[in-house]
């Protein structure tokens, strides 16, 4: 089932195709009335153990075993997520500024935390819509708290799998103008995909349906960035991931081939705590990621 909530313009619930179903951004969303059957705390899920490494709430036992077996393997780790974050704030703060960009698509959102996209985008230009996207229950659990849209703008989720290329493209058309530029953000969301052809599809997919004038933001795990920790953590990792979700970081050139038929604006693809830090202190913070900003010309 794909479930989607829509801005408050578009009230009440759809039927979409393919089983899909439509929610709007304030009335109850169908994840109030059932537990969702794909709920198993028992079993560790990449959002909660991310979720557990800043900090937050939103995890069970069996996240914080992994997330800390992880955290022995590579005590970094906790740093690293937190740049990823502060790279977030910092690209999504850029591309609404001095870029002007208005729509967002961000994909594989992971639990609500401090600055969520829709909240930093909205700060520099309150009429911004942002999609999000996700296929963890937990975090469909929690949509609510993404769907604090600032009433100039829109916020709505959506619960697909990135994979489902097509059917994002499709449902998240129905909040956002795809003849008009959008930035799509896939943030430590692609080391989860661990045919790097499947990658390269999804990004070229993804990208291929955006006009002129749009971005891709990426941040992915890299070998090439503290290889030995890399390692340990990602072995600890995927004891507790299925083969086709293990997390498989890659070097720094074929992060870079994510971006063909893109151009990485400056200062290009670096570690995320050197992409426009805003202090000393963020440049310095340890971390597995590479990132980058590009524009489709
Ligand atoms: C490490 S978290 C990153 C969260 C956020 N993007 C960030 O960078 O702070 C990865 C997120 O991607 C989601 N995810 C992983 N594989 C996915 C898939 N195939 N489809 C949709 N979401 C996925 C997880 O549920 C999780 O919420």
């Amino acid at each position: 089932m794909i479930t989607f909530a829509l801005p408050s313009a578009e009230r009440g619930v759809v039927q979409g195709e393919g089983g899909t179903t439509v929610t709007e951004q304030q009335s109850p969303g169908p994840w109030e009335s059932a537990v969702d059957p794909r709920l198993n705390t028992g079993v560790p899920q990449v959002a909660r153990i991310y979720d557990y490494w800043l900090g937050g709430k939103d995890n069970f036992t069996a996240d914080r075993f992994a997330g800390q077996e992880a955290v022995a393997a590579f005590p970094g780790i906790r740093l690293s997520a937190q740049a990823n974050r502060a790279f977030l704030r910092r690209a999504v703060r850029y591309l609404a500024g001095a870029e002007g960009i208005r729509q967002f698509v961000d994909i594989g959102t992971g639990l609500p935390s401090t600055d969520n996209t829709h909240e930093v985008a909205q700060a520099v230009a309150p009429g911004t819509r942002v999609v999000y996207v996700d296929n963890d229950p937990l975090v469909l659990a929690h949509a609510r708290a993404l769907l604090t849209s600032k009433p100039e703008g829109v916020t709505a989720y959506l619960d697909a799998d990135l994979q489902d290329t097509d059917a994002i493209l499709k449902q998240a058309a129905r909040t956002l103008d795809f003849t008009r530029p959008v930035a799509i953000m896939l943030l430590a969301i692609l080391h989860y995909v661990p045919d790097l052809a499947e990658a390269r599809r999804i990004v070229a997919t993804l990208t291929g349906a955006m006009p002129a004038g749009s971005f891709l933001v990426i941040s992915h795990a890299g070998t090439d960035l503290l290889p030995e920790d890399v390692a340990a953590f990602e072995q600890s990792l995927n004891v507790h991931l299925p083969a086709d979700r293990h997390h498989v970081a890659r070097p720094r050139d074929v992060v870079t081939g994510l971006f063909d038929g893109v151009d990485l604006v400056e200062p290009g693809l670096v570690r995320v705590s050197d992409w426009r830090p805003d202090s000393p202190a963020e440049a310095a913070t340890p971390t597995i990621l590479w990132g980058g900003v590009a524009r489709k010309n």
